[in-house]
């Protein structure tokens, strides 16, 4: 493992030779073609392979429906002209909801995401024309053991975690949350589902990972007599219940789900670990979740690394910690190796779905470089970002129309809108949104 450092590649000749000093595989490839022609993914046709990843704003009214705040985000995404919006985690049902501040969609809000639709596919029409229409698809979650519905941790937990119990001060023997108690909620991701083609998004995706309830279901090796633990068959049962179902009930919608394709949490606590080799990740379990969920009709499929809560930096690569975190005892180009690994042999062993990669914002404008690398060699589908997309909405504009990105307009990996996000503050971009300068000092819930 290399130390810690911050962003100081001048060049794509500079990456590439950092890589190589440090051992690790990042492609390159100065033809970003592949990524801004239209494409079909998972047999939808989209106007482009930039993808806007998933960012929760904690900005919405008390019922859950987006507000002002969370409709200007997704209209500034829309019109800098990404060919997939894939829209942040809302939850099922308020005891999921991860802050007081978190979208919610149920028939009480259905109204107001209906609108946020129309006003996402106005934005992209008027900015890049009428032929221009971003695949939607809009998170569903439950947060599980990290929900904090009324702003105070109300923790759901699927099995005892001793890595992650002292986040919330838990006893080792806490109390668990009941099979019928999961059967309920996956029921909720059903209805919500339901409601999210009624508002008109294009897809749904089940959100399984960084730690949130159907990802814990993923990872419970030690719940004993239940039908959500123990064996991997009884593990992936939730998220392909889920599956299925919404497959069944709403045949005309794209059903996705974002994985953490392995937690670093070490086996047996975490998913996608070796069990042999402490903290090391395997990919047998997580590879056949791909083909199971292929099986059911997943075409495309997120990826994402670890629980944020516990280790941010696996999940996303930074210059610098939220205020008062740890610096990771890595680089963070091995981190940003890590996610393309790992997205790489995913996509080698499900050749059929479409899978969407994370990571990227820490290489700034070389990032899309290397994105078309890995889509140009089917390593993935997709290039996503998600801090580089709040930080600069209008990236895929400047790709498409520029054939690059702005070095002032990046996102500089300095962890502030995390920051506001452990807060529950409404999050932006405190560094390039001038609507969100000094947020970060501003009081409010700590
Ligand atoms: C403030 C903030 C909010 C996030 N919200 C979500 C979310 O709602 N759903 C999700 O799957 N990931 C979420 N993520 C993770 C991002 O989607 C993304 O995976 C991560 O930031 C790494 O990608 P990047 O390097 O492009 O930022 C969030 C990250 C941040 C910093």
């Amino acid at each position: 493992m290399a130390p810690h450092e911050r962003f100081r590649l001048r060049s794509a000749a500079h990456l590439l030779e950092e890589a190589g000093r440090l051992g690790l595989d990042i492609p390159y490839s100065d033809d970003i073609s592949v990524l801004i022609e239209r494409a079909s993914l998972g047999g939808r046709e989209v106007p482009n392979r930039l993808a806007v990843l998933p960012m929760e704003g904690a900005d919405a009214g008390p019922s859950g429906a987006p507000s002002g705040s969370t409709s200007r985000r997704y209209r500034r995404y829309a019109a800098g002209g990404a060919g997939l919006i894939w829209c942040e985690a809302a939850a099922v049902r308020a005891d999921g909801r991860s802050n007081p501040r978190q979208l919610m969609l149920t028939e009480e809000t259905l109204g107001g995401f209906s609108r946020l639709v129309e006003g996402i596919r106005d934005a992209a029409r008027k900015a890049r024309g009428a032929g221009h229409s971003p695949l939607l698809v809009l998170q569903l979650t439950h947060s599980g053991r990290f929900a904090k519905p009324q702003g105070l941790p109300r923790p759901l937990i699927v099995q005892n975690n001793p890595h992650l119990a002292p986040l919330h001060d838990l006893p080792a023997d806490a109390t668990l949350i009941s099979d019928a108690e999961l059967a309920a909620i996956r029921d909720d991701f059903v209805e919500a589902a339901d409601l999210a083609a009624s508002a008109g998004f294009d897809g749904v995706d089940i959100k399984a990972c960084h730690g949130y309830l159907v990802s814990e279901t993923l990872a419970a090796h030690g719940r004993e007599d239940s039908r959500y633990g123990g064996p991997f068959e009884n593990r992936s049962r939730l998220l392909l219940e889920i599956v299925r179902r919404v497959r069944e009930e709403a045949p005309g919608l794209l059903v996705s789900s974002r994985l953490s394709a392995a937690d670093l949490v070490p086996f047996p606590f975490g998913f996608g670990m070796d069990p042999d080799r402490p903290g090391r990740i395997d990919l047998r379990e997580t590879k056949a979740l791909a083909g199971l969920l292929a099986k059911a009709g997943v075409r495309v499929l997120a990826l994402s690394l670890g629980i944020p809560a516990w280790k941010p930096h696996f999940g996303r690569p930074f210059d610098q910690p939220v205020p008062g975190g740890a610096v990771p005892d890595e680089h963070p180009l091995e981190g940003v190796a890590r996610h393309l690994a790992v997205a790489a042999e995913i996509q080698r062993s499900a050749p059929r779905t479409a899978i969407v990669g994370a990571g990227y914002s820490w290489l700034r404008t070389l990032g899309p470089g290397v994105g078309a690398a890995m889509v140009g060699a089917g390593r993935s589908a997709a290039f996503g970002l998600g801090r580089g997309a709040l930080a600069y909405p209008d990236f895929a504009a400047d790709l498409l129309d520029h054939g690059r990105m702005a070095a002032r307009k990046v996102c500089t990996t300095c962890s502030l809108c995390s920051h506001l996000l452990r807060r529950q503050r409404p999050v932006g971009c405190v560094v390039r949104d001038p609507e969100y300068k000094n947020a970060d000092r501003e009081g409010g819930p700590g």
